[in-house]
């Protein structure tokens, strides 16, 4: 929610959308110097007071559609406007995606927005890693978007499903031969020895020499749709 103390949020599946001309007034990029501070018992705190000038975010300007703010917002952060003074954003499609447990204990980690439509927001995985057993047990999950250099961020709260094996296999298809090796030795979510990946990535490279990489039955996408 807009607060008046951080960059504008909107909630993708709840009101959006600045108006489409509105200027993007740059936040502050320096950080204040010395900007933390170590606590008697070796903790350590921020102190830097940013002060984030977002633009207004005014029901009246938001278009019905989430999707519909959701894409130009991400055209700005791809191309901010022109004498608006801002940087594209490094790495937009980067989000936090938060699980939680069947007994609604939570946990987050940054996932790779590969694609976004009316369905929802497609990303790929390992589904035996902890975020794919939550899913699995608990399908509900948020993702948080943060632009800081258009002073930005989106909440998407929604109902995650698997994507068809014929979807991911498809999306697979367009990986990179290495990423695609990876997904078959890597174990997401695990301790592993030391000397363990190198091996695993050698077998997987043995084992598809001369072949196409099919996509594992333990790799593919979510797709959050909006509540
Ligand atoms: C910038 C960035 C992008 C990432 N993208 C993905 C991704 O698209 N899919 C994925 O499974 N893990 C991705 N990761 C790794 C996850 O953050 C996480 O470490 C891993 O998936 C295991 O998460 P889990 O144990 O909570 O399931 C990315 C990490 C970073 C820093």
């Amino acid at each position: 929610m807009p607060d008046g103390t951080g960059p504008t949020t909107p909630a993708a599946a709840a009101p959006p959308s600045p108006a489409p001309s509105s200027p993007i007034t740059p936040s502050p990029s320096t950080p204040a110097p010395n900007a933390t501070e170590m606590t008697k018992d070796g903790g350590v705190k921020l102190i830097a007071h940013n002060q984030y000038q977002a633009t207004r975010l005014l029901r009246s300007d938001l278009p019905s559609d989430p999707l519909v703010l959701f894409r130009r917002w991400l055209a700005d952060a791809l191309n901010p406007p022109v004498g608006s003074g801002l940087v594209p954003v490094r790495e937009p499609e980067a989000m936090t995606l938060s699980t939680a447990t069947k007994a609604g204990i939570p946990s987050s980690r940054v996932v790779l927005l590969k694609e976004v439509d009316t369905h929802g927001f497609v990303f790929f995985t390992n589904y035996n890693s902890r975020k794919g057993a939550e899913l699995a047990a608990n399908p509900y999950a948020s993702l948080g978007f943060h632009w800081r250099e258009t002073s930005r961020q989106i909440r998407v709260v929604g109902r995650a499903e698997r994507l068809t094996p014929q979807e991911s296999a498809a999306y697979f298809a367009t990986r990179p031969r290495g990423s695609q090796i990876g997904a078959w030795a890597s174990t997401q979510s695990a301790a592993i020895a030391e000397d363990y990946l190198p091996h695993a990535v050698a077998e997987a490279e043995k084992r598809f020499e001369g072949h196409e990489v099919p996509c594992p039955p333990h790799w593919g996408g979510w797709r959050v749709v909006p509540l």
